[in-house]
């Protein structure tokens, strides 16, 4: 019989979470090869844009880092190669330089990663997740690899996006909303303590601690994403052409690379075309608007009459339950995501339409807070008050400050494992290629 040291958020015992573990792993494995698979091995060594990675060296990084944390890091075990190290370390070698390196062949990346998992395993097997240490109870580590190479599942989906050529994907299109019509456009959350954070959640990672409270003033945040449509009424409103909707660094953008809509648009004889996934299609009005910057989202809020939403406010909006004043996973409730709560996991390559997955509304009415986009929030990326960066001061702490947003509730490419109320993604004003959109909110 094992005990779990800290009540957990999930409720569940130490093997549940090595069954967990396990599943998590598995899942992500499955649909790294399905990504490094659908493609040959010249489309997996090519740099398909200077923002990303070869999809190959996505692949050795994953086995990399699990090499490191769960074979060196829980298990004590000696560098199967220690000359790779330096070519998989994300911050000796920024994205555009990795096509130069002398990165493992896929053949050879495919075995290495394989290899690595096949000893993880045997140690997820073999080491009691309990004993007081913090990267090896509760199965952290486990859990920590399997996000990571969910999020890098992520990252490669958007390398995908980004290649040209016929589609190699496919997936299921999304559910229909049911009842999008009668929703009203905004929310009412009131006033008052929210406690924002985690202190219980096993698998959280550093930033996503300590749970503290925070006060927050009442607030209207939209029932849904803004849509393809919505964003259409500001683009044909001048709303690139019109310095007073933006920020100065955003217009500076606009003006420099003579941005006209979201990234992967085109107009064509009237109508606005996008690019997905290797298919062109007409931009689907009632679908959340994907691929726009921080400085795009802004501008629009403000052409809106409003703004964004704050990272606390987005929290609230997802976690807070009136009736006992805690804060939940989910917006629905504690218990994990399931198929018709949120559109996550690659499951479907898209956003669903606005006002989908009635089931996973907070207990206010919000929609689509978890799943479909990433939501670009007003807020710079900052430590919780008695953050400790854990286990390493790359994944969070070296990113803290003015130069990067947070984005909040996972999008339809990122796996449940990777995506909680709490989960906070972060990245540069600038960006476009990954899978975000927003809402919008105002003052009382
Ligand atoms: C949290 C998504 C910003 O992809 O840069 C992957 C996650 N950190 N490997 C990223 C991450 C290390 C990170 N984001
Ligand atoms: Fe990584």
């Amino acid at each position: 019989m094992t005990h779990s040291p800290t009540p957990s958020a999930t409720g569940l015992d130490t093997e549940a979470l090595r069954r967990r573990a396990l599943a998590a792993l598995l899942t992500a494995r499955e649909r790294t090869t399905l990504l490094t698979d659908s493609v040959d091995d010249h489309e997996l060594t090519a740099q398909h844009s200077p923002l990303m990675s070869p999809l190959v060296w996505d692949l050795a990084h994953i086995g990399n880092q699990e090499e490191l944390w769960l074979l060196r890091g829980v298990a004590g075990r000696e560098a199967m190669r220690p000359e790779i190290d330096g070519l998989y370390d994300a911050f000796e070698h920024p994205r555009a330089s990795r096509p130069s390196l002398p990165l493992l062949p896929p053949a050879e990346a495919r075995s290495y990663a394989a290899e690595v998992r096949g000893r993880a395993l045997d140690i997820l097997d073999s080491t009691a997740l309990t004993g007081g240490r913090p990267l090896v109870d509760a199965g952290f580590a486990f859990g920590m690899i399997a996000q990571h190479e969910q999020q890098h599942d992520e990252t490669m989906l958007i390398t995908h996006q980004l290649r040209s050529g016929p589609a190699v994907l496919t997936a299921p299109e999304p559910p229909r909303p049911t009842d999008a019509a009668s929703l009203p456009a905004e929310v009412l959350v009131t006033g008052g303590p929210f406690t924002m954070g985690t202190s219980t959640e096993p698998w959280a990672l550093d930033n996503e601690r300590p749970a503290h409270v925070r006060d927050v003033p009442a607030f209207l945040i939209d029932t849904t994403p803004v849509t393809c449509g919505a964003y259409e009424r500001f683009i044909e409103d001048g709303g690139y052409t019109e310095r007073r909707w933006w920020a100065p660094e955003g217009w500076a953008m606009v003006r420099e690379h003579e941005l006209t809509a979201p990234l992967f648009w085109h107009r064509d004889a009237g109508q606005w075309l996008r690019r997905r996934f290797g298919v062109t299609e007409p931009v689907p009005a009632d679908e959340p608007v994907l691929h726009v910057s921080w400085y795009e989202a802004d501008a629009y809020a403000r052409w809106a009459g409003r703004r964004l939403p704050t990272e606390v406010e987005w929290e609230k909006a997802a976690r807070h339950d009136p009736g006992s004043g805690r804060s939940r996973r989910y917006p629905w409730g504690d218990e994990d995501p399931t198929a018709d709560r949120a559109n996550l996991g690659q499951r479907h390559l898209r956003p669903a339409q606005a006002g989908a997955y009635a089931a996973g509304e907070s207990p206010l009415g919000v929609r689509q807070l978890i799943g479909d986009v990433w939501e670009w929030t007003s807020s710079d990326f900052l430590p919780y008050p008695g953050f400790a960066a854990f286990p390493y001061r790359e994944y969070s702490e070296v990113f803290f400050g003015p130069d990067h947003k947070v984005l909040r509730g996972g999008s339809f490419a990122v796996d449940a494992v990777a995506c909680r109320g709490t989960f906070r993604n972060w990245d540069l004003p600038v960006r476009r290629q990954i899978f975000a959109g927003f809402r919008t909110a105002r003052d009382l």
